[in-house]
């Protein structure tokens, strides 16, 4: 059966200023150029932010390449430690605006629709220093203040906003497991960041919402949805599911879409005097300033099994005192990232979101496999034969494709990311993209699942032929 995708249907991939611009011409840090600098050995080989993939110097040619690919829209960041020279007043920087106008008239002028996201873990050093960053609600406005810049300066051509990529990763990185700065592990600080990030989104949508008249623009959240799958079918391995789930996607979904965080969990960290300080104002402006759209990460499954230890035990509150990570003996991995692959998830979080939110619009905003070493691929002609990423990607197209025949309200499918750039702590590590980079010339090479993607987006259609899996699911 042929496999068509609706009218009009997003293709392309998603990148972020941090990842992709490199640091030139910044006036400030953000906290990953800051850790950088302060411990460049936490960065796999000690490579940090400074040139990432030098979109600063050749977005147009990286551009030229994605119009070649067929991309008819990719998602990128507007970096606030760029765009801002004072915080405080919300002055912008001269050569920021210069910057971001080139790229969205550049983009706009190849038939590449902009779609810019604010925050994407990349918050200016001197507001964590200053204030302690997403957990001061100071900063939530000054968030609110860089938002209205933006909306100020592009709201003319960018129609397609979104205020945080996965927020979660913020709580779990800074504030639970150390994988990003601040590093620190306390649950109650981690709950009232959580909170500060739903506000802060709730009060962008709502300036959006005052400040844009016309009809054709839109905002939304991208959300890193992992489902959450039981260990087994014992009532003790579903509680455990249940309350990983309200942990990891209910905490932002919940409130982003119905505007109401849910009730067992406030409950829960009422109990263990970790709930977040809320005033009636800023709930009342949470419930009713939700998204217009929803843009959906997903990358690998949850499994969770009943706690060894009980939650009751002493000791500091984490949530990750509710459930245990299970590993699914069997379970098919990309071992160079230390991920499963399971792509029937995709469905799944396309199902729910019909049931349970309403069948809101929303896009795959990232898809992906990050793969070492690449350059072992490489054909004779220096084209990385990415057979991998091709299977990948039809098989998670296949079942949203499944989903959506079925009624899902998805409009778009963007993979992380269009060229190789640079991801966080793992740097260089792992490449996602169409196009490779190499690093030290930055010359840049389509791959062969670029090839692929290219087709597919020209023909809104998955290959008919190119349906033998190298492995079977
Ligand atoms: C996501 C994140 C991206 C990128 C990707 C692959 O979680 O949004 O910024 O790093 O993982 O590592």
């Amino acid at each position: 059966m042929v496999k068509k995708f609706p009218e009009n249907f997003w293709w392309g991939a998603a990148t972020s200023g941090p990842q992709s611009e490199g640091r030139f011409n910044k006036q400030h840090a953000n906290v990953f150029d800051y850790w950088f600098e302060q411990s460049p050995e936490e960065f796999y080989d000690q490579i940090g932010p400074d040139v990432a993939s030098n979109f600063y110097n050749s977005f147009e040619s990286d551009l030229s390449m994605m119009e070649e690919l067929s991309f008819n829209s990719l998602r990128t960041s507007i970096q606030w430690s760029r765009l801002i020279d004072d915080f405080e007043t919300g002055s912008v920087n001269q050569d920021a605006v210069r910057f971001y106008n080139e790229v969205i008239d550049t983009m706009i002028q190849k038939g590449i629709r902009p779609v810019m996201n604010l925050h994407h873990f990349d918050i200016p050093v001197e507001l964590y220093h200053k204030y302690g960053g997403w957990e001061s609600k100071k900063v939530v406005e000054l968030f609110v203040l860089f938002a209205k810049r933006c909306f100020e300066l592009f709201g003319d051509r960018v129609k397609d906003w979104f205020t945080h990529n996965e927020p979660i990763v913020v709580v779990e990185g800074g504030y639970l497991h150390q994988f990003h700065y601040p590093k620190l592990v306390d649950g109650k600080k981690a709950m009232q960041v959580a909170y500060n990030l739903n506000l802060a989104s709730a009060k962008v949508i709502q300036l959006f919402k005052e400040m844009t008249t016309s009809g054709d623009s839109r905002i939304g959240i991208i959300l890193n949805l992992t489902p959450t799958y039981p260990a087994t079918n014992s009532a003790e391995d579903q509680q455990a599911a249940h309350i990983a789930e309200l942990f990891t996607n209910r905490l932002f979904l919940d409130p982003a879409i119905k505007g109401e965080f849910p009730e067992e969990l406030v409950e829960l960290l009422k109990e263990n005097q970790v709930l977040w300080e809320s005033t009636k104002e800023e709930l009342a402006i949470i419930k009713q300033y939700t998204i217009d759209y929803l843009g959906v990460n997903y990358y690998h499954p949850h499994r969770v099994k009943a706690p060894d230890i009980s939650p009751n035990s002493v000791g500091e509150w984490v949530p990750d005192r509710y459930y245990d990570e299970y590993e699914l003996p069997g379970r098919r991995m990309n071992l160079d990232r230390g991920w499963e692959i399971y792509p029937k998830a995709i469905y799944d979080i396309a199902l729910s979101i019909k049931e349970h939110y309403g069948n809101i619009a929303w896009f795959v905003s990232e898809n992906g496999m990050g793969i070492s070493n690449e350059e072992r691929y490489q054909d004779e002609t220096g084209v990385v034969n990415d057979r991998y990423r091709i299977d990948f990607m039809t098989e998670h197209l296949t079942y949203l494709h499944q989903a959506i025949e079925e009624g899902a309200n998805c409009f778009g499918y963007h993979l992380w990311t269009p060229i190789d750039c640079w991801s966080w702590s793992n740097a260089y590590k792992n490449r996602y993209g169409l196009i490779s980079n190499n690093i030290h010339t930055q010359i840049k090479t389509i791959k062969r699942s670029g090839y692929w993607f290219k087709q597919v987006a020209k023909d809104n259609c998955l290959p008919q032929s190119d349906v033998t899996f190298s492995t079977k699911f």
